[in-house]
Order: structure tokens, then sequence, then C-alpha cells
């Protein structure tokens, strides 16, 4: 057997693009994937009324869907709640929509990677607090012999675009070095809106390293809206397909 994921992200509802949601929506309809995993950024202003059309589409799927935050879905026109209750509408969104996934084949590990402040500007960039790696680690741990293929899924990707890069990521290469030392397979993440499939080595350690684009308006460095049907087997056999949704010429 193998369990079937539709990888989503940067959905940016607000900003988000029709066209490639109902392409989305179409073809979980029409393939009815395991679950479809969205890697943060739900909302373009995490605006009561963005989290409302989020909660619409994703209820309507009809499949599981397992949500990460992104740095785009805390309060950004209200400070005391984002800085008291920075995931309060976050978390209210996944309790309506979210349901139990599990698998015999894989297993989704989170981390978060989204912070309400941080000392540098902008506040768009992953930290990843060592609370948030030792809360991942641990749930890695718990996996020890587990023969199923272990994702971790972050907003952020973990690496810079290129080893010689500065990582915008605080803390990623040392998250990325820890967790394939504990054993995960693949991560899974959002963020930068342009896809990407490579594998990643740090400290000796090889990772997957699978990034979702946007299903936005938000397009960048000319990538169409796109996003990944993700097929895995135990022990970390993971194939992923792109899907583009290409805007027709007017
Ligand atoms: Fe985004």
């Amino acid at each position: 057997m193998t369990t079937r994921l539709f990888h989503i992200s940067d959905v940016h509802f607000g900003a988000e693009d029709r066209a490639a949601l109902d392409a989305v929506a179409r073809a979980v309809a029409d393939e009815r994937p395991d679950a479809v995993v969205c890697t943060g950024d739900l909302t373009q202003r995490a605006k009561h009324a963005e989290y409302a059309r989020a909660q619409e589409w994703f209820a309507s799927l009809g499949v599981p869907v397992v949500l990460e935050p992104g740095n785009h879905d805390m309060p950004y026109y209200n400070p005391w709640e984002r800085f008291t209750d920075p995931f309060r509408r976050y978390n209210r969104l996944r309790a309506a929509v979210q349901r139990r996934f599990a698998s015999d084949d894989v297993v989704l590990v989170p981390l978060r990677t989204t912070v309400r402040a941080q000392t540098r500007f902008p506040w768009s960039d992953g930290v990843i607090r060592s609370a948030a790696l030792a809360d991942t680690l641990a749930r890695l741990e718990a996996l020890k012999g587990d023969p199923r293929t272990i994702i971790v899924t972050a907003h952020h990707p973990l690496l810079a675009k290129e080893d010689d890069r500065a990582n915008p990521t605080i803390g990623g290469d040392a998250a990325f070095a820890a967790i394939a030392a504990a054993g995960a397979h693949a991560v899974m993440s959002g963020h930068v809106h342009v896809p990407f499939d490579e594998i990643r080595v740090r400290d000796g350690r090889a990772l997957r390293m699978i990034g979702a684009g946007t299903l936005s308006t938000r397009l960048r460095h000319g990538a169409p809206a796109s996003w990944r049907v993700i097929t895995c087997e135990p022990g970390g056999v993971v194939s992923s397909e792109l899907r583009l949704v290409c805007a027709r010429a007017p």
C-alpha cells in the first residue's frame, strides 16, 4: 500500500488564486488523497474574514487536513493579540478543519518555525527556538524503530537556497542536522513560493527537502502557482510530483 498526500502551501486567503484553489479542489475530489497537508501562510493578514474563507475551503475538501502555521497567520493589525495569543485564530481554524490523519506508510512530525517577534526585521523569516526543536526531536525519538516514512512539516525551509548563502532561518542548519540524525527522511515546507525538491547534507547526514509553491497570487521568480502530490511507502520511499497551475494567456 501507499499513502498519497497533497502538499499545498502559502494559500494566503485574502490574496488567494481562485483558479489554483479550484484546480486543487477538483483534484482532491477526483483522486481522493489520504490527506491535504498545508505548510503555512493560510492567510494574507490573519484577518477573521480570511480565516473564515480558509475554513470554508478546507472544510469543503472532505479529506483529512493537516495544517502548520506560517508567519502570515499571526494577527498583523492587532499587536496586543499578536503578543499575548498569536496562534488563537490559527488554532480555531485548526480545530474546525483538521481531522486526524493516520497512515501505515508515513508519519508527519511538526516543527514550529514561526515566532511572534524576533530581534531582526522583518519578522517574516523563520526562527527555530530550542523548545520547538526539542519538541520535534522528542517526537522523532519516540518513533525510533518505526518502519514508516517520517516527514517533518515546517513553514520555513530549514536551509538557505544554496550552501554558501546566509541561512534566513535562524537555527535552521542545526535543526536540519539534528532532525536528520534523529531519523527523519524528509522535510516538507513552504514560505518561498517557489517549489523545490532536493537532497541536502549537514554533518554527513542527508535529508530530502521538499517545498511546495504557492496557491496565491503572490508569485515569485516567475514560478506559477503549484502544489505537489507526495506518495509514501514505509522506509523512506517518497516520490513527489509537481503540479503547476499556469494561467491562460489573456
Ligand atoms: Fe507565504
